[in-house]
């Protein structure tokens, strides 16, 4: 075992659950043998806010099963202790989902110990903080224009579209569809966000409500060769009937609900693909593969200033603004030095 200094106690973000309902949630001390078991520690230098996050802030019974909760789906640090040849103690290393501030202790944390399967070595190219900003926002708005690429959607086919565009995942799907010269059309609730979507790549900003009309028609006019999709329900069912032919649908979100209000026919008239894009579980060589294109090909140029920076004991206003939707791009957390 190689090691090096812990402290026996530290700092990280909790949820309780106190009975019979109430959630307490805040900063506490803990002990370093509170951590769960796993080969390797990470010293926890940023980590980020996602919606898990903040429906695990909240202590929701779909992302929280046990208390006390420890949330916080990314990481990104320096390892401390290392049980694992593949990791050693100093380097720079990056872990997002999996279990991670899930059903095991996550991110918003001085320390995590996790299993070597699940980490990343940061890539050259990218910093610790550029790292979290992308975070698994970055990491799945990557998977979904991956996707779009998978499914021969050229650049040449018209726009595409990308729903929830101002929040974390659809901000970067913009910049990154418009970096491998796509014309994108950022579907967003947020009138005052649009100057900024156009900023970062998109050619032309529509409201929510120009897709979601409403109609109950099985097919609608076919208007975009391709979308990516962070909202689900009902602009979901509308957008996968308005592709057009052959064309492809990367879902990824539920942020404005679960439930799909669709036929076959744009399955099986149009050639449409509903392809549903999951970070929490994609293979780790996959996912190391793209975090390496993130950090090289695909990198944003204004990365770094993409975010804004808080601190643990900051987190609630953010929880409370992803909740109710008006939160934009992204937020990271400064967890400790570099
Ligand atoms: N499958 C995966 O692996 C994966 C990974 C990461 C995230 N996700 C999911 O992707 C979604 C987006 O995640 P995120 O981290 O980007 O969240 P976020 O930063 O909170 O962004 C979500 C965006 O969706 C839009 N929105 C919010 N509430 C809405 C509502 N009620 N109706 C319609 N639109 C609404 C808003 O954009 P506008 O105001 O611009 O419309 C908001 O900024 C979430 O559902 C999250 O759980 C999935």
């Amino acid at each position: 075992m190689i090691e090096n200094a812990m402290p026996n106690s530290f700092c990280c973000y909790q949820v309780n659950k106190q009975e019979p309902q109430e959630i307490i949630a805040g900063v506490q001390t803990v002990s370093i043998d509170d951590l769960p078991p796993g080969d390797v520690t990470i010293r926890v230098v940023y980590s980020s806010i996602n919606y898990k996050d903040a429906l695990a802030a909240t202590g929701h019974p779909g992302v929280v099963r046990n208390f006390p909760h420890v949330p916080g789906i990314d990481a990104a640090g320096v390892v401390v202790q290392s049980d694992s040849d593949q990791y050693q103690v100093g380097q720079s290393v990056v872990v997002t989902s999996y279990e991670l501030g899930v059903d095991r202790w996550g991110g918003w944390s001085e320390f995590i110990r996790v299993q070597p399967e699940w980490i990343v070595p940061l890539p050259e190219g990218l910093t610790l903080k550029e790292s979290m900003i992308l975070g698994t926002a970055g990491l799945t708005a990557a998977m979904c224009v991956n996707s779009l690429l998978q499914h021969e959607i050229s650049i040449d086919s018209g726009n595409v579209l990308v729903t929830g565009a101002s929040g974390g995942v659809g901000s970067f799907a913009v910049s990154l569809l418009n970096q491998l010269g796509y014309q994108v059309t950022a579907v967003s609730g947020k009138a005052a966000m649009h100057d900024r979507l156009i900023e970062l790549g998109a050619k032309q900003v529509i409201d929510r409500s120009a897709i979601d009309t409403g109609s109950t028609k099985p097919l609608l006019k076919t208007e975009w060769p391709a979308a990516i999709d962070t909202v689900g329900g009902s602009l979901l069912s509308h957008l996968i009937r308005s592709i057009k032919q052959q064309g492809c649908v990367a879902a990824c979100g539920n942020a404005g609900g679960t439930d799909l209000d669709l036929t076959v026919f744009p399955f099986i008239l149009r050639g449409v693909t509903l392809d549903g894009i999951d970070s929490s579980w994609y293979p780790i060589a996959k996912r190391t593969a793209l975090w390496q294109k993130l950090a090289t090909d695909w990198k944003l140029p204004d990365l770094d200033s993409r975010a804004e920076i808080i601190t643990l004991d900051q987190v609630q206003a953010t929880v409370d603004s992803i909740l109710e939707g008006s939160h934009k791009e992204r937020t990271i957390i400064q967890i400790s030095e570099e």
